[in-house]
This record gives structure tokens, sequence and C-alpha cells, in this order.
């Protein structure tokens, strides 16, 4: 049974879990514990008075005060942790973040098609053992043109629409690249083969309409070794396209051309439909330049012809991203209209489009 302070008591102890019970906060309950057992407490006071009891009383009162003293504690820690309890419940509702608010679109950017479409080019030539090399924009003559057997005055020259600047090379005619081929001569003219590059890189000509920009980008590709055949050419690039357009069976052609720089020369023609722009179809369409590199070149580099031999190739990297991305103004690609670039830009994280033989 449970033990009684002792009648006298009881309306202390009633007032006392009153005041408990009405403390509603940790301060204010702190305050009625030390009202109550303080220094100078009521409970306190009424202990202290137990020395002044004869030992017969002091042993009864004491226990009374015990008891009391022990109600007293109790109640105290039980409305100190509901007190707890209520204030972290409040806290945790007041600091409650709502998962369910939909985040704030944050502008994100795009890749352009012409990087996307160099990424992808590096990447399946890459798994070929290419490696990456660049060039300047700004030529001299000498490497853009008569390193690569296409001598002054030579009708080939016609053929690119050339920007010459009013600078010079020394006594050698400053011009913008009309394409990336100056970097397989700077390249064979600093390494010895082995050589298997590609030249990802702008290019320039005086040309301008919905096909034709005078600041355009290629890859040029130059692999030179002992015995590399004008087979190697064919598998590599009926490779790459097979890859690059994402169709294992994507017809590819071989066309008798004329580069001064390659002998045999060849156009790469892949099947498309004229029609509907559709790839593979019944049409062809020519999309790069091919050749074994001529012997001359391979000498103006310093390289024996009777030694190594190899092939190159050039290509326009607009003119497959249209194909691929089914862009049809090439203008387009360098307006930096935003709204151009959300439609055909890509996703950094979006994976690359290539087949997946690949
Ligand atoms: N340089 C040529 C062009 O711009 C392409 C090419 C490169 C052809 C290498 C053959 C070999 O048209």
């Amino acid at each position: 049974m449970k033990k009684m302070p002792g009648e006298d008591l009881l309306p202390l102890q009633a007032q006392a879990l009153a005041a408990i019970e009405a403390a509603g906060t940790i301060e204010a309950l702190e305050e009625v514990r030390v009202s109550l057992l303080g220094k100078s407490g009521a409970l306190t006071a009424l202990l202290k008075q137990l020395g002044t009891l004869a030992p017969e009383d002091k042993k009864t009162r004491g226990a009374e005060l015990n008891v009391l003293k022990t109600t007293l504690t109790d109640a105290l820690a039980a409305r100190r942790e509901t007190l707890e309890q209520a204030a972290l419940t409040a806290r945790l509702a007041a600091e409650k973040i709502d998962i369910s608010a939909p985040p704030r679109p944050e502008p994100l950017g795009a890749i352009h098609p012409i990087s996307r479409t160099m990424e992808e080019i590096a990447a399946i030539f890459g798994a070929q053992n290419f490696t990456i090399k660049d060039g300047p924009d700004i030529e001299d003559d000498w490497y853009n043109f008569s390193a690569l057997n296409i001598p002054s005055h030579h009708p080939a020259r016609a053929m690119m629409d050339t920007f010459y600047l009013n600078a010079s090379h020394g006594n050698r005619p400053a011009v913008l690249r009309t394409h990336t081929s100056p970097v397989q001569i700077r390249t064979m003219l600093s390494e010895k083969p082995p050589i298997r590059i590609i030249v990802p890189g702008r290019t320039f000509r005086a040309d301008h309409d919905a096909t034709h920009s005078p600041m355009f980008h290629q890859t040029e590709g130059l692999v030179i070794g002992r015995d590399i055949t004008l087979a190697h050419l064919k598998g590599c690039l009926i490779d790459f396209l097979r890859a690059f357009f994402g169709r294992p069976d994507l017809p590819v052609r071989f066309r008798a051309s004329y580069f001064p720089f390659t002998e045999p020369s060849m156009e790469v023609d892949i099947g498309w439909d004229r029609k509907t722009g559709e790839l593979g179809g019944g049409d062809w369409l020519e999309i790069l330049g091919s050749g074994m590199v001529h012997p001359n070149v391979l000498a103006n580099c310093g390289i024996d012809p009777r030694e190594f031999q190899g092939f190159a190739f050039g290509m326009g990297i607009e003119r497959i991203a249209m194909l691929k991305h089914r862009i049809s103004d090439l203008r387009l690609f360098y307006e930096s209209d935003i709204r151009w670039l959300k439609h055909y830009g890509f996703s950094p994280l979006a994976p690359a489009m290539l087949h997946e033989g690949f």
C-alpha cells in the first residue's frame, strides 16, 4: 500500500502537485522545484524542523516527509519529461522540410551538336587506338598547300576558296587553314611512324550559303606504318560510319576521286534517301574524302615512301551532325540562338548515341 505523507502535509502536497502540473515551461518548472526543494523551499523548511523533534516523533515525521519528497520529485521528473517532449515536437514541426515541394527549375546548359559530334568521333576512333592532335587555325601556305603536294599556282588551290591574311610567316603567305590536312604535315615532321591520329578542328573557306559557312569544322585522320593498305582505310572508315550513325548495316561506297595529297583518292558515300533524308536509302550521299598518302607528301615530311605508307581522310563535322540529327540549315549552328540550342543541344549526362556493337 502506498504510504501517505501525513494528514497535515496533504494540503502542501496538493498545492505542490498543482503547481508542478501548471508549469508550462522548463524554466517555470525549475522555479516550482526551487520553491519546494531549494535552500529555502517549503519542503526543505519542514525537513530542517526534524532536528527539533523528539527521537520518537522524528522517526514517523521523517518517514512522512520522505514520502512527500519522493512524490514531489517523481512529479517534477514526469512533468520535465512531458515539457521536454513537447519542446522537441514543436521544434521538429518548426524545422520540417517539405520534401514534396517541387524543386525550382535551374537553367541548365546544353552541349552544342558540334561539340557532341566531336566527342563521339573521338570516342569511336579512340577505341581504334587513335590519339587526338591539333594545329593552328592560322597556317602558312606551305603547310596548308605546298607540303600537301599542291604547289603554287597549281589549279587545285582553286578547289578551296582561301582566306589570305595580310600577315606572312617569313616569306610564306599566311592563310586561315582551308582544311585540317596541314596537321598531317606537322605531325609527320615531329613524330616517327607508326602514326595514328585524328585532328578535329576549325577550318575556313570564303563560301556562305545554307550548306556552306566561312568557318566550319573538320576531322582529319592519318595512319602511317610499314604495312598500312587500302583495305585498312576501308575497314576503318566503314566501322566508323556504322558506329557513328548507329546503323550496323549502313551502306558505304568508295568512289575514285582526286586529291593532290593522296593517291589513289576516294570519295566515301553512304546510303541515303534523297527525298526523305533517311539514312540507308537507295541514293548515295558524299560524306568524306580519303586516300593513300601520296609518296611526295611522305617525302616532304622526311618519311621514306619506300619504307612507309598509310592513309588519310577528312570529313566535315557539321555535315555528319546535320545528317545524324536531321538539322537542315547549317547557319543556325553558329547563331547562338538559345531556342535552337535548347532543341538541338544535348544534356551533359546523356549517353553517346552510338550503335550497341561499338
Ligand atoms: N582535305 C580534304 C578536304 O578538305 C579532305 C581529305 C583529307 C581528303 C585527307 C583526302 C585525305 O576536302
